[in-house]
Parts: C-alpha cells; sequence; structure tokens
C-alpha cells in the first residue's frame, strides 16, 4: 500500500522563504498556489505528454528536453509567451519537471518584470534532491555551465516520489550520484543507509526512496540556510563536481554519472592530500560501483585537464576543490588549476 509520508523543510532565503514538501504530490499542487490564481504552467515535452492530464488548470508553456535547451533562447521564448498571455506581477508561474526546467523556469520567473512568484514539482530524482532545491537558477552560457542566473527561492518545491516510477533507469542513477554526494560530504550515516539498501535504491521502492529523498533535501536546506550565496560552506556542495564538470563536457550521458567520476577523483585527491586513506577511497569507490555509476574517466587526460581548464575563466588560476577530511565530512581548500592538473595528469589515470 502507498505510503503518506510526508516531510517538510524549509529556507529562509534573502528574498523570501522556501517550502520543499517531500511525498506531497502532483494532485495536491493547487493547495500551495495563492487562492483564485490561474497558474502558467511551464513544462517540457515528455513531462506534459506524461502528466499534461493530471496538471492543475492553466495555461501551458511547453519547452524541448535536454541540457541543449537551457539556454538564454529558451529563457526568451518563455518571457515572449509570457507577455502573450498577458501575464503581469501578480502571475505565479508553476514550473513542472527535472532539474533543466526548474532552472530555466526559476530564472525566467525571477526577472520577469523583476519577479513573480513561482513554485515547482519537481520530477527527476536529480532534482528532487539537488536542482529544484536552494534557489540556484539559470542557464548555460556557450561552454559555461549556469553561468547566468539568480538566487532566488521557489516558494514551494513538491517531491512528488511516485512520479519518479516513469524515469528511466540511468535517470535514477544520475540522482542517485547526488544523494552519495549529500552522505560523503555530511552524513556517514546516510552512506550506511545507501549501503545496506542499494537494491531497493535501485529498483525504487517507494519507502527508501523517501527516506533518501528526505535526507537529501534535508542535508542541502541546512547548508543552503548557512550560506545561500555560496560565499562558503554551500561549495561543499560541489564535491565531485570540478572534475565531474569537465566530464561532463565531453560526455553528455548524464550530470549523476559524470559527478560519480568527478567524486571517485576527488577521493584520490583527497587521499594523495594525506586527509583520507585508502580504505575510504576503496569505501567511496564501492558505494558508487554498486548503484551502477562510473568510478572513472573514459577520455584522454588531456582533453580532462583541457575540458578542467576551460572553467578556469570564471575563477582566475585558483580554484576551490572540495576533498573529504572524513566519509560523511568534506572540506574546502583553494588550490591552483596548476596542482589540480598536475594530480589529474600524474595520479588520477
Ligand atoms: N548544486 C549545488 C548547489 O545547489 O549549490
Amino acid at each position: 500500500m502507498k505510503s503518506l509520508e510526508m516531510k517538510t523543510f524549509e529556507v529562509n532565503g534573502r528574498q523570501g522563504n522556501s517550502l520543499i514538501h517531500v511525498g506531497d504530490t502532483l494532485a495536491n499542487v493547487s493547495t500551495h498556489i495563492p487562492d483564485g490564481t490561474i497558474p502558467v504552467i511551464i513544462t517540457d515535452e515528455n513531462i506534459k505528454r506524461l502528466y499534461g492530464g493530471k496538471f492543475p488548470e492553466g495555461p501551458v508553456i511547453t519547452i524541448g528536453t535536454g541540457e541543449k535547451n537551457k539556454t538564454l533562447a529558451t529563457v526568451e521564448y518563455i518571457l515572449r509567451e509570457l507577455v502573450e498571455l498577458g501575464c503581469d506581477r501578480s502571475s505565479f508561474i508553476l514550473g513542472i519537471g527535472g532539474g533543466i526546467v526548474c532552472d530555466i523556469v526559476g530564472f525566467a520567473a525571477s526577472i520577469f518584470l523583476r519577479g513573480v512568484r513561482f513554485g515547482f514539482v519537481s520530477t527527476s530524482l536529480l532534482s528532487q534532491v539537488d536542482a529544484s532545491v536552494g534557489g540556484k537558477n539559470g542557464v548555460n552560457l556557450d561552454a559555461f555551465k549556469n553561468m547566468v542566473g539568480v538566487f532566488n527561492q521557489p516558494e514551494f518545491v513538491i517531491c512528488d516520489i511516485d512520479m519518479l516510477a516513469t524515469l528511466p533507469e540511468a535517470e535514477i542513477s544520475n540522482g542517485l550520484a547526488e544523494i552519495v554526494k549529500h552522505g560523503l560530504i555530511k552524513d556517514i550515516r546516510l552512506l550506511d543507509f545507501i549501503d545496506a539498501n542499494r537494491e531497493k535504491a535501485l529498483s525504487l521502492d517507494r519507502d527508501t526512496v523517501f527516506r533518501l529523498v528526505a535526507d537529501s533535501v534535508s542535508i542541502k536546506s541546512r547548508v543552503v540556510q548557512a550560506d545561500e550565496r555560496e560565499a562558503g560552506e554551500r561549495r561543499k556542495l560541489n564535491f565531485g563536481h570540478t572534475i565531474g564538470h569537465a566530464i561532463e563536457k565531453l560526455d553528455q550521458s548524464g550530470h549523476g554519472r559524470a559527478v560519480a567520476a568527478g567524486m571517485v577523483a576527488a577521493a584520490r585527491f583527497s587521499e594523495k592530500k594525506g586527509f583520507i586513506n585508502r580504505d575510504a577511497v576503496d569505501r567511496v569507490t564501492d558505494l558508487i560501483l554498486g548503484l551502477n555509476l562510473p568510478v572513472s574517466i573514459p577520455f584522454p587526460v588531456e582533453e580532462i585537464v583541457a575540458a578542467a581548464s576551460r572553467d578556469k575563466k570564471k575563477m582566475g588560476k585558483d580554484v576551490f576543490f572540495v576533498f573529504l577530511d572524513s566519509l560523511g565530512c568534506a572540506r574546502v581548500d583553494k588550490i591552483s588549476y596548476d596542482e589540480m592538473n598536475d594530480f589529474i595528469r600524474n595520479d588520477l589515470y
């Protein structure tokens, strides 16, 4: 029988509060929308095909699927549609979709008429545990991920666990990677739980997934609460992402897969720096392998170094690299790209 458990987490952002409801449902979304308001719904083709019949009343703007649509051109398309619909400052925008939809919709809502109210129904595991939570909204610019955007919290995020049932298998693993990340940087008990429940997690056992999403949102919302604008603590959420983003530029098979290999690389870098021992690295590797995620990088070393260095333009010659001090505890050190590249060239392959 379907469990009706639900947990709500809160982030008090600079521009407003955000309530994240884990276990709430698309069917219940109207109760979170301001009384008497018909929302403008923004979704992608996939979600509209699968769930369009269950959307609340309201006009629907549909965008394409995939990272290639996470552009200013898509934002412009949305803004024109909002004008066409006669939207004004009292409009409410509801994004229904995964991370890409939420990132784009949050950005469009934040800049339309200098900002209108918005909320999300988050439909993928990756977006429920990461992208839709925390108020980072934006798009890519050319090869640079998330180069243009704003911090602005959605009024609510619904993490509807039952909507995960239509996800392709690869998308489940992609989401599990970010859950492992939360355990590695903040909570060894979450890692123990994943270890003990791998098969249930992979087969989307509802109670198991509920716990994984709730624990992840709990960790992420606390980190964001402490440092919404990523001046310190929030950088820990980038564990595995520096090398992971380089992999993702070369391999479009999924953010979580790239981050998984990036986390193993970061764990090995942590070992090289003397922060953790080989046993800890082996545990990270086994955990990730057990979730059908990659632990090595299938590209020539110089391609990875070049892809990683392309992010350099953002930061100059240094990078805030996230290491592990132990399993369940991260540390952030500013290092030079040269040091990171030396590690990639001499120790990673
Ligand atoms: N995905 C990392 C963050 O929200 O800060």
